[in-house]
């Protein structure tokens, strides 16, 4: 049985996870099937995210965390990077539907490869829902959890060579203070894919140690708040024993 904690909602009898992470996969497919161009179903992709993002908040989610760009996504061909760049863009222009709901939102992943227009919104974004507290929604644009592991390790590595600190410090904590989720994010309780496709992609790899999985072949364009309930309903039900008993 689960039992209810501290940063938990129950909501319809199920509980609602603290943090929920969406795998937004399926957008170039949707658009297949309809014979349209790729970028038809990303911009129908960021629909959904803005829907999905606010039935959360409905349910009582406090963290939502969206994969929108991996690290990876680079090798995809230019036209369809450029889209998916504009679209960003676009979103941030309207982050004022989040601002109205006093939704928090946060960025991770490296930034350093984005334009600076897309780079000065984000930090705009950022800096004006700062103390917004019903929800932080946090979106990962050329996020890969490997090379956040590598940003880690990199700046633990800089404060041995600089004598700040010993080797024998080096422990989980630390590691984890040196990631993008450092303070604010806790980690991944429910991690939710559609598309079909069962892998993380190289999401949260840190994070989700311990996560719970929901996979389904609804492609994300066609993801609803009905599929987001089931989703937290199926987590409901989930022993999680986290190398208990
Ligand atoms: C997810 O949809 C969006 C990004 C990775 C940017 P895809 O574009 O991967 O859609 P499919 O997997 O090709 O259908
Ligand atoms: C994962 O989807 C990345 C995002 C949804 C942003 P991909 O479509 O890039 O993943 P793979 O290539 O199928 O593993
Ligand atoms: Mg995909």
């Amino acid at each position: 049985m689960l039992l209810k904690s501290e940063k938990q909602n129950v909501v319809d009898d199920f509980l609602v996870p603290e943090h929920i992470g969406i795998i937004m996969d399926g957008n170039g497919r949707w658009a297949k099937k309809r014979l349209l161009p790729r970028k038809f179903g990303h911009r129908e992709g960021a629909k959904t995210f803005k829907k999905i993002a606010l039935a959360g908040k409905s349910m009582g989610v406090k963290f939502m965390t969206f994969y929108a760009f991996s690290t990876e996504n680079w090798k995809r061909p230019d036209d369809e990077v450029e889209a998916i760049m504009r679209l960003f863009e676009d979103y941030l222009d309207d982050v004022s539907s989040f601002e109205k709901e006093n939704i928090r939102l946060i960025f991770i992943g490296d930034r350093s490869a984005l334009s600076d227009v897309l780079q000065n919104k984000m930090k705009h974004a950022e800096e004006i829902s700062r103390n917004f507290d019903s929800m932080t929604v946090i979106l990962a644009v050329n996020y890969g959890g490997r090379s956040e592991i590598c940003m880690s390790v990199r700046a633990i590595a800089e404060k041995v060579k600089n004598n700040e600190l010993d080797i024998n410090d080096i422990d989980e904590k630390l590691i984890e203070e040196n990631l993008y989720t450092a303070d604010i994010i806790p980690p991944v309780d429910l991690i939710i894919r559609p598309s079909g496709e069962m892998r993380l992609s190289n999401f949260l790899i840190w994070q989700s140690a311990y996560a719970e999985y929901y996979f389904t072949d609804i492609l994300w364009p066609d993801f609803k708040e009905d599929d987001l309930r089931d989703a937290v309903k199926d987590f409901s039900i989930r022993n999680r024993r986290f190398g208990g008993i």
